[in-house]
């Protein structure tokens, strides 16, 4: 998932370098999955089709929303309202994904899809009792809440631009409103910064890199999960030339936050990146979600459906602000041009993937 896994070096060996899977994890990452020699890995590589009915139900629901109330100043609380959805109004306009509810259960039910990409694990880097962690763009706060839980011992922060995370949380984690954009100011290095879906949020990713670099103890650990495209292995699916609405939603939202220089296909270029910072045991593993119920595999199926979820409910969080704030569209054709992509997204015969 363009999971990048990688040591702060200190100019010495690295005493993690034996990447010993993380003791607490609840279904082990496969051997296979762990490079020390900086080689990329791909999982799930051939999907296998299939040609049988659809005969799963519904996601139901969502899991839990949260609210925060904790006295922040009102600023910061009155959120920018537009098109039906909010938006952070602290570094107002920055990032173009709404924080209402609809947006913050979908987060957690992404929580869910990575959850189940790595086996049940919170991580992937090799951690032995982290005391300092943090979690950049932390969202609803969900992985630090039940990473904080997972080692207690663990001095936890979550920073984002968004005060929706909630206030019944550990004791040994704290959020911040905060712009990870601009310069960090943290009283201990950190054991793992971890950053978790944050393309199209920063403008210099390098910059971002270098930060995290100069904030780990030597030996700590940067990981970043993030989406890279819509790809497929067949014909069914094309983004060029678009073959369909939803390959036309996805290269108009990419092409509107690129007017803004803020990329949504940045994942591919994190491992060189986080070597020019001077990170080292850099490793790279890419996974598929599929957008429906198209794989005949089980697991595959199953990640399918969740994905189908997060993403029907994407294609408007995604494409509301830049297209109406960028492209200049109305309201309307946005409805109109997510109603379409819905249908493909639904749809068994599209055997698209988002390559993680
Ligand atoms: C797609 S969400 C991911 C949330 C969380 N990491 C997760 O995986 O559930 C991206 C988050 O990054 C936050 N964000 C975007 N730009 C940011 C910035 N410059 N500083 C701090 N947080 C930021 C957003 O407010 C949003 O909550």
């Amino acid at each position: 998932m363009a999971s990048s896994s990688s040591s702060r070096g200190d100019g010495t060996a690295n005493p993690n370098s034996a990447l010993d899977p993380p003791p607490h994890d609840a279904g082990d990452t496969p051997d296979d999955d762990v490079h020390t020699d900086g080689t990329d890995i791909e999982h799930n590589q051939d999907i296998e089709l299939d040609t049988g009915s659809d005969n799963d139900s519904a996601y139901a629901g969502s899991v839990n929303s949260s609210t925060w109330t904790a006295s922040l100043t009102s600023s910061i609380q009155h959120f920018r309202e537009e098109n039906g959805r909010t938006y952070h109004s602290y570094r107002d306009g920055k990032y173009i994904l709404p924080n209402d509810d609809s947006e913050m259960d979908r987060l957690d039910l992404q929580n869910m899809l990575f959850s189940m990409t790595i086996s049940g694990a919170l991580y992937v880097s090799p951690l032995q009792n982290p005391l300092h962690c943090l979690d950049v763009g932390t969202g609803t706060g969900i992985w630090a809440m039940d990473f904080a839980d997972a080692h207690p011992g663990c001095e936890v922060i979550g920073i984002d631009l968004s005060p929706i995370q909630p206030t019944d949380v550990p004791p040994n984690l704290t959020f911040l409103i905060d712009d990870c954009e601009e310069t960090w100011h943290y009283r201990h290095p950190f054991d793992l910064i971890h950053s978790r879906m944050m393309v199209a949020s920063l403008a210099d990713w390098p910059k971002f890199f270098a930060a995290a670099f100069a904030n780990l103890r030597p030996g700590g650990w940067l990981e970043n999960q993030d989406v890279w495209t819509l790809k497929c292995d067949d014909d069914s699916f094309t983004l060029d030339p678009p073959s369909c609405s939803l390959a036309r939603w996805w290269n108009l939202t990419c092409e509107a936050v690129e007017k803004i220089g803020r990329s949504m296909v940045e994942a591919p270029l994190h491992k060189r990146r986080m070597i020019d910072a001077g990170f080292v045991d850099v490793t790279d593993e890419t996974y598929k979600w599929p957008i429906n119920t198209w794989p005949k595999d089980e697991k595959m199926k199953l990640m399918g459906l969740w994905s189908r979820e997060n993403t029907v409910e994407a294609l408007e969080a995604l494409a509301m602000a830049p297209l109406t704030r960028i492209l200049g569209w109305e309201k309307e054709e946005v409805q109109v041009l997510v109603a379409e992509a819905r249908k493909d997204v639904m749809n068994r015969d599209i055997h698209a993937y988002w390559s993680m």
